[in-house]
């Protein structure tokens, strides 16, 4: 291994620009067939050496917005550096009561409402025909170790953790309309963000092992009587969210570093990709 690979590649989202108690090594900004990754990736080391990389989806200063991160590059970037496994956090807003601001949510479901103006393949503009497996949208041993491991993380801490909840991606920049919010909610969806598409289906694509740590930051606007989302409430609560994340992430990393399912995607792909005699068929 080059001193640069990792095996766990870390995606901070909205308020999560670097993580805590990780000896900081370098920046590295590899650049892919898809461009460069939103930010320089820092590369860190653990208390045990093991290196991890840490990449904000947003870039440092929060420049770009979510229906312009260059999500092919970012994915792309964090396996050339060897990542097997890819732990993402997003800001969420909530479609559920008891999913408070500053609650924490695992979800294992995505509902897709983003509008089809994300590159959202490899493949894209290629001659190969690939459809990956997406009914588990995440990688499922991932996120059981994560509910067991992310709620002993957060005890003491007075946040509350969800699990097997599902996550609707729109597109934004805007925030949903009060009928989109209860038309999301009526379809079962509990929290919704601008950013786990396409990230989740090119990290599939990219045989990748992916989960989302969501942190909730507002009601959305499906609540009666009460004020729609706006930026300024999420605000408030991303400062304490990004402080409980990088808690999270300081606890967990070491043990998910040593745990058996990192490469599990490996190979993934390999019945997901039509053979050219098919094709033709
Ligand atoms: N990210 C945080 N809150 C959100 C909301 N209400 N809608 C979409 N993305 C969000």
């Amino acid at each position: 291994m080059s001193s640069d690979q990792v095996q766990i590649g870390v995606i901070g989202g909205s308020g999560l620009y670097h993580l805590d108690n990780l000896t900081f090594i370098k920046h590295v900004n590899p650049e892919t067939p898809w461009g460069f990754p939103s930010s320089p990736i820092s590369i860190c080391s653990l208390p045990s050496g093991a290196r991890v990389a840490f990449l904000a989806r947003h870039g440092t200063g929060h420049s770009i917005n979510p229906s312009a991160v260059p999500a092919r590059a970012n994915i792309a970037a964090l396996k050339s550096l060897g990542a097997h496994t890819v732990l993402a956090f997003s800001a969420v807003g909530s479609l559920r009561e008891e999913i408070a601001p500053g609650d924490f949510v695992l979800p294992t479901q995505i509902v897709d409402r983003t509008k089809g103006v994300r590159p959202a393949s490899f493949f894209e503009g290629t001659s190969v025909v690939a459809h990956a497996a997406f009914g588990d949208p995440f990688s499922t041993k991932l996120v059981q170790w994560l509910e067991r491991e992310v709620a002993k993380a957060l005890e003491g801490r007075g946040v509350k953790l969800h699990t097997d909840k599902t996550i609707v991606c729109m597109e934004g920049p805007q925030f949903s309309t009060r009928a989109e919010s209860i038309l999301y909610r009526n379809w079962g969806c509990d929290i919704i963000n601008m950013s786990v598409l396409p990230e989740a289906k090119l990290a599939r694509e990219a045989e990748l092992a992916y989960a989302l740590i969501a942190t909730a930051t507002d009601y959305d606007a499906w609540r009666p009587h009460e004020e729609t989302v706006t930026a300024a409430e999420v605000f408030k609560t991303l400062k304490t969210n990004a402080e409980t994340s990088r808690h999270v992430a300081a606890t967990i990393l070491e043990d998910l570093h040593a745990a058996d399912f990192l490469k599990d995607e490996v190979g993934s792909m390999k019945f997901s990709i039509m053979p050219r005699s098919e094709a033709q068929k």
